[in-house]
């Protein structure tokens, strides 16, 4: 409301100059008075004094501090292996001081095929213990909009009471029914703190910083970068429907890719599959706690009024382009008018779009929240609109990746590599030293075990999915559209033909000697400190067995006619179907045990 004014004096004045300069540069001796002019204007400019204006102080009226100062490119969560110390040495000290964590929450009410296979690709790749946010709360007769709010309530109310996540952790929260994870935490936390690191440092550029005094008046008072990063949502090609003149369609900063990234027709092709991805997709989200406990406060106060089944969706795209309007108000109100309209003629402005928005800001309400995108779908991709920008290719194959971004019509095209990160990581088929030898569950079977050599399959020559405009091998995917691309693309995940044999080896890797001598340690190179390996937690912190979650869904993660999860070879009896259900030994369940049972009449599409 009271933003107005400011809005459209800066809006429309280059508008008219630059026309006017426009139809004069037309023959050549006006060009170069116009070069002289503007020569002058420079001059002009750098030896104008700094003019003080009485606009307000938008960084102050709408409080923009964080409460929680420490930032998340800053958390010590991947230690480096300690090659100084063995299970002979006392501990070192310091091993009280605990680093950040990470956690993972999933929010669904039951394991359904789509969450098995969210919690089986985590579990392979080494995730820690997924915390499933509302299993077994489902309330039957809830409308979808009130499951909607039930899901983030309860998932905020995890973040700020449970006494496993603290303030400085770092939270990953993904979709539960359609998510699968392709690459290690390893990866996803370094690149989500140097993503967020070089964003800060255009921030700061962009923005500056403010000076705050302490609470007490006799100390100095200090400089801090007005506006940060802190939080990554997954980014998505179209923006929440309906909000046309919204800032969060409107206002929020443009992709980082190359304006032709999808060719000619980029950003302007009707569907919107050739957009640059740029709006705020909520199915995946990382951040510290404290922040996303923030900003699901702010979710939970916009959605209780005026609530959906997407609700939370809207409320997040409009706090992203509240957000960019108040930064924007408050750089405006600080640039100099004159280089902001310098950088106008020569076609480097980088003011944020408030053309036509409609907007209520409110003195004193919170519009800062950290929050950006992932443009490029390192960590996030999201599969809306975005299906033909992928293909799972070996990145060994050099004839088919040089030719994959031409294949594409990506313009100036190159060979794709292997990213250095995952180049980095250990091989994923390298059993534990001590895996045959282990008495405990689940036992050596050299079958149910069998990996592919080392020596044969590395991460070059396994097929990753890419996305070849970006040239991003994504953390995680999110089948946000046709759901009938699930099994397809599931089936296409590197580690699908050797699942099985890559969950036992999760689960065996946790007793292992290895483990015993980390836990010696303190834990400190854990990602988690719970404990438990081949299970999940819930909120209210019970341990849920994989086998107790995902029963009867082997057939849909594994494919592989081993049976149920740990009953591959317990007992001979024990039913063993293959891929098409239909049973090939061992003798048939009488009783089905009632929850088996149940996940059989699903609402969910079964398609084979
Ligand atoms: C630990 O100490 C024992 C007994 O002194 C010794 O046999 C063993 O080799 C040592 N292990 C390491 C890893 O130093
Ligand atoms: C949610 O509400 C908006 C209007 O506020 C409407 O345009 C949209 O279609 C609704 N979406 C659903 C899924 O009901
Ligand atoms: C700013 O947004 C308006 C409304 O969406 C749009 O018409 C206009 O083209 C945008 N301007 C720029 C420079 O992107
Ligand atoms: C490499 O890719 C090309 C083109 O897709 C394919 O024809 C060829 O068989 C691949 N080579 C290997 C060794 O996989
Ligand atoms: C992967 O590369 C190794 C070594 O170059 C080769 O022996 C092996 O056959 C390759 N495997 C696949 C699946 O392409
Ligand atoms: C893709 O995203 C748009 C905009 O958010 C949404 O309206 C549409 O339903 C999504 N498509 C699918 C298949 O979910
Ligand atoms: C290993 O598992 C397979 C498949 O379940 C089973 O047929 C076989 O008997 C098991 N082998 C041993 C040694 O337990």
């Amino acid at each position: 409301m009271m933003a107005d004014a400011p809005l459209h004096f800066q809006t429309k004045s280059p508008t008219v100059l630059w026309q006017v300069l426009h139809r004069r540069s037309r023959t050549h001796r006006t060009k170069a008075i116009g070069l002289v002019a503007i020569t002058f204007l420079f001059f002009f400019y750098f030896l104008q004094p700094s003019t003080k204006r009485v606009e307000p102080d938008f960084w102050t009226r709408f409080p923009s501090q964080f409460p929680f100062p420490e930032r998340p490119e800053d958390a010590q969560v991947i230690l480096p292996p300690r090659a100084d110390i063995n299970v002979n040495t006392t501990l070192p000290s310091g091993l009280d001081k605990p680093n950040p964590r990470l956690h993972v929450l999933v929010p669904a009410s039951r394991g359904s095929r789509g969450v098995c296979r969210t919690l089986t690709s985590a579990m392979i790749l080494g995730y820690p213990p997924p915390t499933v946010v509302g299993y077994r709360h489902e309330s039957p007769g809830a409308t979808e909009s009130e499951r909607m709010v039930e899901r983030i309530t309860r998932a905020r109310d995890y973040l700020r009471n449970s006494k496993t996540v603290h303030d400085r952790d770092i939270v990953l929260m993904v979709d539960g029914e359609d998510t699968f994870f392709q690459l290690p935490p390893k990866v996803l936390v370094e690149r989500f703190q140097s993503i967020v690191r070089s964003n800060n440092q255009k921030l700061r550029k962009r923005y500056g910083f403010a000076q705050v005094q302490d609470e007490k008046d006799d100390a100095p008072s200090e400089l801090v970068q007005k506006y940060t990063q802190r939080v990554l949502f997954g980014a998505s090609k179209l923006c929440y429907p309906g909000l046309l003149d919204d800032p969060g369609c409107v206002s929020v900063p443009e992709s980082s890719l190359p304006p032709d990234v999808y060719g000619w027709k980029t950003d302007v092709y009707p569907d919107g599959s050739l957009n640059r991805p740029r709006w705020l997709n909520p199915g995946a989200v990382i951040g510290q706690a404290a922040d996303l406990r923030l900003i699901y406060d702010e979710v939970l106060r916009l959605v209780d009024t005026h609530a959906n089944k997407s609700g939370d969706h809207k409320a997040l795209t409009q706090m992203y382009g509240r957000q960019e309007v108040v930064r924007e108000l408050e750089r405006r109100r600080t640039v100099s008018t004159f280089k902001e309209f310098m950088y106008y003629l020569v076609g480097i402005s980088d003011a944020t779009n408030l053309t036509g928005i409609s907007v209520h800001l409110e003195a004193g309400r919170r519009y800062e929240y950290g929050i950006g995108v992932d443009f490029e779908s390192q960590l996030f991709f999201s599969q809306n609109s975005s299906r033909k920008d992928v293909e799972w290719v070996k990145y060994a194959n050099i004839t088919k990746m040089s030719a994959l971004q031409m294949q594409h019509g990506v313009p100036r095209e190159h060979r794709l590599l292997l990213p250095e990160d995952i180049a980095a990581l250990p091989n994923p088929f390298v059993q534990s030293r001590f895996a045959k030898e282990s008495t405990q569950r689940p036992t050596w079977n050299a079958t149910l075990d069998k990996l592919p050599s080392p020596a044969d399959h590395s991460w070059l020559n396994i097929s990753l999915m890419t996305n070849v405009h970006s040239a991003t091998v994504p953390v995680t995917v999110h089948l946000d559209d046709d759901p009938k691309l699930r099994n397809v693309w599931w089936e296409n995940m590197w580690f699908f033909p050797w699942a099985r044999a890559l969950l036992r080896k999760y689960v065996r890797d946790s007793h292992g000697f290895d483990a015993a001598q980390s836990s010696l340690l303190g834990g400190q190179d854990w990602l988690e400190v719970r404990g438990g390996r081949g299970g999940i937690w819930t909120d209210d912190e019970s341990w849920i067995t994989f086998a107790e979650i995902c029963k009867g869904q082997e057939r849909d993660l594994f494919d592989d006619g081993f049976g149920p999860w740990s009953k591959e070879h317990d007992n001979p009896d024990d039913p063993v179907y293959n891929q098409y259900g239909r049973l090939v030994a061992g003798k048939e369940e009488q009783d089905g045990e009632g929850e088996g049972e149940q996940e059989e009449g699903e609402d969910e599409e079964k398609i084979d």
